[in-house]
């Protein structure tokens, strides 16, 4: 598991190995915004403050994948143990 903060909300939450970011920053942010859910949509992108972030998500290119500064949050995870987002 790894921690998510939510900058702007200033929540901090555990995302478990059988939960995704979207469903745990749910319970702090309600109104995150999803569409497909299995990561080739786009409409839950998100931009990523610290951390390197995990892609599993179709839409992003290889740049965008080195440089981690946006994923989706719908099927993306974490490579460091805290992320932050801004959310
Ligand atoms: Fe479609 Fe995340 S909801 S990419």
């Amino acid at each position: 598991s790894f921690e998510v903060e939510l900058r702007r909300s200033g929540a901090t939450m555990t995302v478990p190995p059988d939960r995704t970011i979207l469903e745990v920053v749910r319970e702090a942010v309600p109104e995150a915004m999803s569409s497909c859910e299995e990561g080739f949509c786009g409409t839950c992108e998100t931009k990523v403050l610290e951390g390197i972030p995990e892609h599993h998500d179709t839409i992003l290119s290889p740049a965008e994948r080195e440089k981690g500064k946006t994923m989706m949050i719908c099927v993306g995870r974490s490579k460091t143990p805290r992320l932050v987002l801004d959310l």
